[in-house]
């Protein structure tokens, strides 16, 4: 199936990188569903105002909302589209493919409910798409059984997107796991990390330390470092953990994370203290690919 599965319209300026995601996230629910048609879902990305408007024009609720669905389908009650694909061949278009329905998106609501869960904007979208697209194939949480039915297959489909929810005190009890394994012989301060990637997936390291002391690698250049040897290039955030200290990353860390991610959200961990800052100011003016080299070595 490599037709798309999301036709967008943005009212807002896109949010890079968003789109690849929300449509990993549809498919990843088509799949779960067990449709093997090509279906697709219109989304529009649109400002808290308008999908008000459409709230109430077409489900009076005079309220603003995270996201809005309209199935196409007619699935009849109780059984969802993959239990019955006839009802979906009626849906195809001239674009060779079935229509599922409408979802509308508000931008800003996405965008304070990142911040509230403690994860990115895109895998906020990814989730709310992942939820439109359930109620557009036949799925409703009026009943508790309902809900949880519902809820367990957005969770299938975003795990198997690589999309898992991954909120700041998980990424900081992960960079805990891994400060468990420092070696750290020499300065007895340990130091773990936890990157967290674009797609979900989260990359652990710890400081390792070296008779040589110069040969010492820091925790966060660890996680890097198996990340990046695995495939992974986009990363979100990086939480630290230390035994003694609030730790920042040092500065040879600030330059190794810069080259991948210079908007990377960085959030330092010790006892109960909890503080966060953007790379981008731990490390102004930074030198990185888009500082002009490339062009000066004629790269692309
Ligand atoms: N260390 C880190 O792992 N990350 C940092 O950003 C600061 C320093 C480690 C390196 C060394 O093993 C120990 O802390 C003391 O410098």
């Amino acid at each position: 199936m490599n037709a798309s599965c999301i036709d967008f319209i943005w009212d807002l300026p896109p949010v890079p990188q968003a789109a690849a995601i929300m449509e990993k996230a549809a498919r990843a629910c088509v799949e779960a569903e067990g449709i093997h048609l090509p279906v697709y879902a219109q989304l529009r990305v649109t400002d808290g105002e308008t999908i008000q408007s459409i709230n109430r024009k077409y489900r009076n609720v005079d309220r603003e909302t995270d996201v809005l669905s309209f199935p196409s389908t007619g699935a009849k009650p109780g059984k969802t589209l993959g239990k019955q694909p006839k009802q979906l061949l009626r849906e195809m278009d001239e674009t060779g493919r079935c229509f599922l329905g409408d979802i509308i998106l508000s931008l800003p609501r996405a965008k304070e409910q990142a911040a509230e869960y403690g994860h990115s904007v895109e895998r906020e979208m990814a989730y709310l798409t992942a939820h439109a697209m359930f109620h557009l194939m036949g799925y409703d949480h009026m009943e508790e059984a309902d809900k949880e039915r519902m809820r367990e297959m957005e969770e299938r489909a975003l795990n198997g997107a690589g999309l898992a929810r991954v909120t700041d005190d998980e990424l900081i009890q992960a960079a805990r796991e891994a400060m468990a394994f420092s070696y750290s012989p020499y300065s007895h301060f340990k130091v773990g990390a936890a990157l967290l990637c674009r797609d979900g997936r989260v990359f652990k390291g710890c400081n390792i330390e070296n008779a040589s002391y110069g040969a010492t690698n820091c925790a966060e250049r660890t996680a890097l470092f198996k990340a990046v040897s695995e495939g992974a290039r986009e990363f979100i955030a990086i939480a630290i953990a230390a035994e003694k200290a609030l730790s920042w990353p040092c500065g040879i860390c600030r330059q190794a994370l810069y080259e991948f991610a210079p908007d990377l959200r960085v959030i330092v961990a010790w006892k109960n203290q909890k503080e966060e800052a953007s790379l981008k100011d731990l490390l102004p003016h930074g030198f990185g690919p888009a500082s002009g080299m490339n062009d000066i070595l004629g790269k692309e």
